[in-house]
């Protein structure tokens, strides 16, 4: 765990987990962009991050494959911020479960801990925070999933039973912490490939989706910022998918 700054005093942060890179590095710069103060969690050191700290984010870093690692980055997050504006739980491990049982029982455990233990930790543990914003707006916890979270891919399984789990608990903290923390979810579709998706798996998805292409992180961060604009919305998933969720 290492900050690397002090968090603006003026105005409660939004905590972004998995804020390295991608998706989550884009929607902390897009925040900060919006004068809003962000405490960036990341996993592994990147360039994305050290430009975050220069920015005048925050940074944490924890592994959130272990609930240690979890309860760590709440203890920080508390001996740094006495309020919250929200939590965006971007954070997560994509493969193919692998066919040998040990390897699946290990990749269980971990997307496990990073798609649902992590956020449940990190929501309970900083709800305080969150519920000490001291304005009329609730404050938002807004988690990340996936349109597989509705309609998975058998290859993907581990990995969309975790994003479900996610979902599920979505709801149940929305109903937990109303009215002061409104608890939504976004699931993104194609968003942001990955160097391992294949020219033909490229294809074979953009075929898929009703909008042809990718959507691209600022598509995510749009979708984040609806919820975080509208405080009459709670318990529920916004789908950032190009309508790819209506394939069969
Ligand atoms: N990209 C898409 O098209 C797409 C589609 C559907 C859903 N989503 C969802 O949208 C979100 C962002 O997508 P993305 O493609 O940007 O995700 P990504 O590239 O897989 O990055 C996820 C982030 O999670 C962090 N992370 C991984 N393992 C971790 C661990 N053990 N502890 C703490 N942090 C860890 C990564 O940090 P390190 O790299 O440092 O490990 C990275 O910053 C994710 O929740 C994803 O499931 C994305």
């Amino acid at each position: 765990m290492r900050p690397t700054d002090t968090v603006s005093q003026t105005q409660p942060p939004i905590l972004v987990t998995g804020a390295g890179r991608r998706v989550g590095l884009h929607l902390a710069n897009r925040l900060l962009d919006d004068g809003q103060p962000v405490i960036a969690h990341y996993h592994r050191e990147s360039g994305g991050i050290e430009a975050l700290a220069a920015r005048g984010a925050l940074t944490l870093q924890a592994d959130l494959a272990h609930a240690e690692g979890a309860l760590a980055l709440v203890d920080a997050v508390r001996a740094q911020a006495t309020a919250l504006r929200g939590i965006v739980h971007n954070a997560s491990a994509f493969t193919t479960t692998p066919t040998e049982p040990v390897a699946a029982a290990a990749m269980f455990e971990a997307f496990f801990s990073i798609h649902m233990l992590a956020p449940y930790l990190i929501d309970t543990g900083l709800a305080g925070l969150l519920e000490a914003g001291g304005t009329e707006t609730p404050a938002d916890i807004v988690h990340i999933t996936d349109i597989f979270a509705e309609n998975p891919r058998p290859e993907f399984d581990i990995y969309c039973a975790t994003k479900a789990g996610l979902e599920n608990l979505t709801r149940s903290l929305a109903k937990r912490y109303a009215p002061k923390i409104k608890v939504n979810s976004l699931q993104p579709g194609p968003i942001l490939f990955k160097d391992s998706h294949t020219p033909e798996m490229r294809q074979r998805v953009l075929a898929e989706t009703p909008l042809g292409r990718e959507g691209g992180a600022e598509a995510v961060y749009r979708g984040l910022r609806a919820l975080l604009d509208n405080d009459y919305m709670t318990g529920t998933a916004i789908q950032v998918d190009g309508g790819r969720h209506l394939a069969g």
